[in-house]
């Protein structure tokens, strides 16, 4: 993938950021789109930042689209407003991805977009492949709607991958960090029964999902992106307990879930799915952290996960 150009959305995030140092290292020209161009910049120093679309000509050759931007869900209590905020962020910005492209001389090659696995809804325990039904709620019809959007792109002849994703675990960022503070207090626990599903994946697994799928002709369509062995929450935080040498003997149930959460509760936290990567492991995605164990390990070996 030498001297290719890819353009991210989200490139500020935790996984856009990641991705973008990693296609920087790969010899990739890297365009990132921010909300922020004096944070962007800073942050990836190595990138062409933009803020506006009509930034790049019609004929800037953009070979690769990766498109993460998406309002934090876990952010604070759930809305109207803010629920409008997380269509808005990732349909409102795939359709201008696309009103863009339309105009291009030449279309990207391949798209990889967001997705999640909140699409299949909450199940119990059966395992998830992509063929896999779901059940409607709020963040099945948020994924369905992004994916959607995102498929349009396959009018102009792009092949693009929708990766549904899972808690994605590192150093200093996303669900872990948030999680650390009170598992080093002594103060963890599961959450209501503990025996709902925690798809997840490490940081490294992700980005490296993304080229996977940059590179497969054969993929395309949804693409779980989770390891191989899914968790409980009670397993999830028995392991994340050992790893920091900690009890984790306070639980929080679920009515007071739903007060400190609301909503967002019985969405994210008190529910899951046990989601399998199946089109990854058939077309030969080899797993750099296929166990939980492995990954809490790497992550909270030195320094214990801060950033
Ligand atoms: N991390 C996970 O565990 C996980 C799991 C499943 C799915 N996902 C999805 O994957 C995507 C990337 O995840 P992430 O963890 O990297 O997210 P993140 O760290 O929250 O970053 C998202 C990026 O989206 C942009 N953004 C935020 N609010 C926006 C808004 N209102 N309008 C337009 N852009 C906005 C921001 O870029 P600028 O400020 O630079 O514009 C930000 O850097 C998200 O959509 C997320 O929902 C994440």
């Amino acid at each position: 993938m030498q001297e290719k150009t890819v353009l991210v959305s989200g490139a500020t995030g935790f996984i856009g950021s990641h991705f973008c140092r990693a296609a920087l290292a790969r010899g990739m020209r890297v365009i990132a789109l921010s909300r922020d161009k004096t944070k962007a910049q800073a942050l990836l120093p190595d990138t062409h930042v933009i803020s506006r679309l009509d930034e790049l000509g019609p004929d800037e050759p953009v070979h690769y689209l990766v498109n993460l931007a998406g309002e934090p869900l876990v952010a604070g209590r759930w809305n109207e407003k803010r629920k409008q905020a997380f269509f808005d962020s990732r349909v409102g910005m795939t359709n201008r991805l696309l009103a863009h492209f339309q105009q291009a001389a030449v279309p990207p090659k391949v798209m990889v977009s967001g997705s999640a696995v909140g699409y299949y809804g909450p199940h119990q325990d059966r395992l998830l492949d992509e063929a896999a039904k779901y059940h409607d709620g709020f963040s099945h019809r948020l994924c369905a709607a992004w994916e959607q959007s995102a498929r349009q792109f396959e009018q102009l002849g792009t092949r693009v991958c929708c990766v549904r994703t899972g808690i994605v675990l590192g150093r200093g960022q996303g669900a872990l960090a948030r999680m650390l503070t009170p598992f080093k207090l002594g103060l963890g626990g599961q959450l209501g029964s503990g025996k709902q599903w925690m798809p997840w994946i490490h940081i490294d697994d992700e980005v490296a999902v993304i080229f996977h799928c940059l590179k497969r002709s054969d993929l395309h369509g949804s693409v779980n992106s989770v390891a191989p062995n899914p968790v409980t929450n009670r397993q999830f935080t028995r392991a994340l307990g050992q790893a920091l040498h900690r009890p984790t003997i306070v639980p929080m149930p679920a009515p007071v879930a739903r007060l400190l959460f609301g909503e967002m509760a019985d969405e994210l936290l008190l529910t899951g799915q046990r989601v399998y990567p199946r089109k990854l492991l058939e077309s030969g995605y080899h797993f750099r952290f296929p166990e939980l164990g492995l990954a809490l390990s790497e992550i909270l070996g030195n320094g214990e996960g801060e950033s």
